[in-house]
């Protein structure tokens, strides 16, 4: 993304900081080092570096994640006309106690399920996410949504019945389900449940991914992050790697992409491993903490692996 493409601070009213200097080459890693700190506090900001007189590096970070409702920081972005490249989101769902009875366990013997929620919050419908995930959406571009068998029959419904304007000519277009295949089973009263649907919209034109190869079974292991008791800290967090699956075949490096129930950060980190920009949101203040606290250890990890392996900020030819 370039310098002055968008300012940040016009998208979201936030005050953007705007970083430079000039310094001599020698300097790099502490730029190096300058950045990625200013990437781990979680601010937006615009960073220009000049080098014998010449502008050698131009950086307009959008990465933040939000402590809010989703549908507000959206209506913000909406206002803003501010768009986003590619949309990956794993919404709250409704469950039944029921289909998943047994001794299925976990998430399913929690108080909150047998109301069919898994969360504090999970009230919203795809009615009230569906248009502003449309109007965020650059053309062209893709959308994941991550849903279990309970939800994707109405799902599907309403993508193929709401339309966006009123000539019926604006909608998002299936492309297809993806699999992604976990490798624990769940308990029901039919068959084992041991996978989940990723439902792959388009805006606009068709595009293609970037790996053709990749199939529509993507299969990780459904590996979650415990706490200090030993109990898992989020019932639905995704794998990473899946998630950098979708990032990669859907966006290009510095793109951006939104992740609206972000949970613990899952997709934000794999955006930022892939080299993407991401912004995230969060109505629940612990996962939102979580969040936070798993991007900066995953920036500052980038970070080491930079110095590694970076001889200079701007390649040999510095
Ligand atoms: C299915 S989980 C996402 C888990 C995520 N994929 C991960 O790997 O951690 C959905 C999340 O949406 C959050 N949520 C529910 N309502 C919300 C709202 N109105 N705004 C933002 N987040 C919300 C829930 O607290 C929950 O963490």
């Amino acid at each position: 993304m370039q310098l002055g493409e968008v300012p940040p601070s016009r998208m979201f009213d936030l005050s953007t900081k705007v970083y430079g200097g000039i310094l001599p080459n020698c300097c790099y890693k502490l730029v190096r080092y300058y950045i990625t700190e200013l990437e781990s506090k979680n601010e937006t900001f615009s960073f220009l570096f000049l080098c014998g007189g010449k502008i050698k590096l131009k950086i307009n970070s959008m990465n933040k994640i939000f402590n809010d409702d989703a549908i507000s920081i959206m209506d913000k972005m909406i206002a803003k006309n501010y768009k986003v490249d590619l949309l990956i989101t794993d919404p709250p769902y409704k469950i039944t106690a029921r289909g998943n009875g047994g001794n299925s366990g976990g998430m399913f013997q929690k108080k909150e399920v047998n109301n069919g929620k898994i969360f504090k919050t999970n009230d919203l419908e795809i009615e009230d996410w569906l248009p502003r995930f449309y109007n965020i959406l650059k053309d062209n571009s893709h959308c994941y949504i991550m849903t279990n068998n309970k939800n994707i029959t109405n799902y599907l419904k309403v993508i193929d019945t709401m339309y966006f304007n009123e000539d019926k000519k604006q909608k998002f277009h299936f492309i297809k389900n993806l699999i992604w295949v976990k490798d624990n089973k769940i308990m029901g009263q039919t068959y084992m449940s041991q996978f989940e649907y990723i439902i792959m919209l388009r805006k606009g034109e068709h595009k293609k991914i970037n790996d053709c190869g990749t199939s529509d079974v993507l299969q990780f292991p459904n590996k979650k992050m415990k706490g200090e008791d030993g109990k898992t800290i989020h019932d639905t967090e995704k794998p990473i790697e899946l998630m950098k699956v979708l990032i990669e075949n859907s966006s290009n490096e510095n793109d951006i992409v939104f992740e609206p129930f972000m949970g613990i950060g899952s997709t934000c980190i794999a955006s930022l491993l892939s080299n993407r920009q991401y912004i995230g949101v969060e109505l629940d203040e612990n996962y939102y903490k979580i969040s936070e606290e798993r991007i900066k250890k995953a920036w500052e990890e980038k970070r080491k692996e930079k110095d590694l392996t970076q001889k200079t900020l701007f390649g040999d030819g510095m």
